[in-house]
């Protein structure tokens, strides 16, 4: 990209696992970008290679405070993401969700940025209709305890399109289904990682409730070029817009493609359900094919093993990987 076309972009949690490729991506494309990140899931290994570079900023900086900065764009992605993060400080999780999203957008008014969302799949909660349009308007427990991300996120929609209706901002609201990749947190029981480091050390591979429900997975190159996509779409096209792969797998079928994919001994053990655990998600991807000409390309084999390679380097380089099956 020619320097003239060098834009400022500040990415919120840039150090977590979406935010890591996003920075990444970004920087390679010929941005400026600070990467803002309180290091509560993220991790700065996740971004060590590029700090060398003179167009790559970090800060460490709760989103829950106020920041003063000159940027172009936002894109919003502090928040932990995963059960066992988000439920460790529930309070927390809401007012990342909440006052995050009002300081950004308070800095995206001030700035006159493009700003983006990193909203979630979650915003339907156990959804009663299969696959999942950006109309159904969900079904959600205000007072479980998923509800600290799930009306966490919720409200900072709410909050973008107020300010976009109130103070005519320019704002990209992305409802992100599940993602896996390289740089996904090993131990934050996220299905992916969980199986691949189960299988890659031959330990029994977890599955809550029979293993029927049904997920869909979207490897990472492909939801941030949807994230992309939709900050470089026309004013107009604001979302939320679905950015997920409609690939439907049910749990047990994707615990035995990573059995097969790791030559694993693993076996299959059953635990009960946790509470509000949704049984189906799929997205409808409709309005992303037409508004951004988005969809998926990565087969989930292809997928999967970039994934393998990654946590098998991890296992080695902490000197665990003894009982890797190819040992
Ligand atoms: N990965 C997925 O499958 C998925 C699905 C739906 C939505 N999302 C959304 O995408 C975003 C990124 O998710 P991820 O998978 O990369 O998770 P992640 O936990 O790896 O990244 C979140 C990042 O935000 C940072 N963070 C948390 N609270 C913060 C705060 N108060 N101030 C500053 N930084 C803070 C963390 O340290 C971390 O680096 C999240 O908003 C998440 O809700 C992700």
């Amino acid at each position: 990209m020619a320097i003239h076309n060098r834009k400022r972009i500040l990415v919120t949690g840039g150090a977590g696992f979406l935010g890591s490729h996003l920075c990444a991506r970004l920087l390679a494309a010929g941005h400026d970008v600070l990467c803002v990140d309180n290091f509560f899931t993220g991790a700065k290994d996740n971004i060590v290679d590029l700090l060398a570079s003179p167009h790559f900023e970090l800060m460490r900086h709760d989103v829950t405070f106020p920041l003063y900065v000159e940027v172009d764009e936002i894109y919003n992605l502090a928040c932990p993401a995963s059960p066992i993060h988000y439920q460790h400080d529930p309070v927390q999780t809401t007012k990342t969700s909440v006052h995050g999203a009002i300081n950004m957008l308070g800095l995206a008014k001030r700035t006159r940025a493009r700003i983006f969302q990193a909203s979630t799949s979650e915003v339907y909660g156990d959804p009663e209709t299969h696959p999942q349009p950006e109309s159904y308007w969900g079904h959600v427990n205000p007072i479980g305890l998923r509800s600290c991300y799930d009306e966490g996120k919720r409200c900072a929609e709410t909050l973008f399109f107020d300010y976009r209706r109130q103070h005519g901002l320019r704002v990209k609201v992305a409802r992100i289904f599940n993602t896996y990749g390289p740089k996904m947190h090993p131990n934050d029981g996220r299905v992916v990682s969980n199986f691949i480091v189960q299988a890659l050390r031959n330990q029994p591979i977890t599955l809550y409730g029979d293993g029927a429900q049904t997920r869909s997975f979207c490897y990472v190159d492909d939801m941030i070029e949807g994230f992309v996509r939709l900050m470089d779409s026309p004013d107009e096209v604001s979302g939320p817009v679905n950015l997920g792969n409609p690939a439907e797998f049910s749990i047990r079928e994707l615990a035995e493609k990573v059995i097969e994919l790791t030559g694993s001994r693993s076996e299959l053990a059953y635990k009960p359900l946790p509470s509000d655990d949704p049984r189906q998600r799929r997205p409808d991807i409709a309005l992303a094919k037409e508004h951004l000409d988005w969809a998926p390309t990565t087969p989930l084999e292809v997928g999967l093993d970039k994934t393998i390679a990654y946590f098998d380097d991890w296992l080695r380089r902490l000197g665990r990987g003894a009982e890797h099956p190819s040992h």
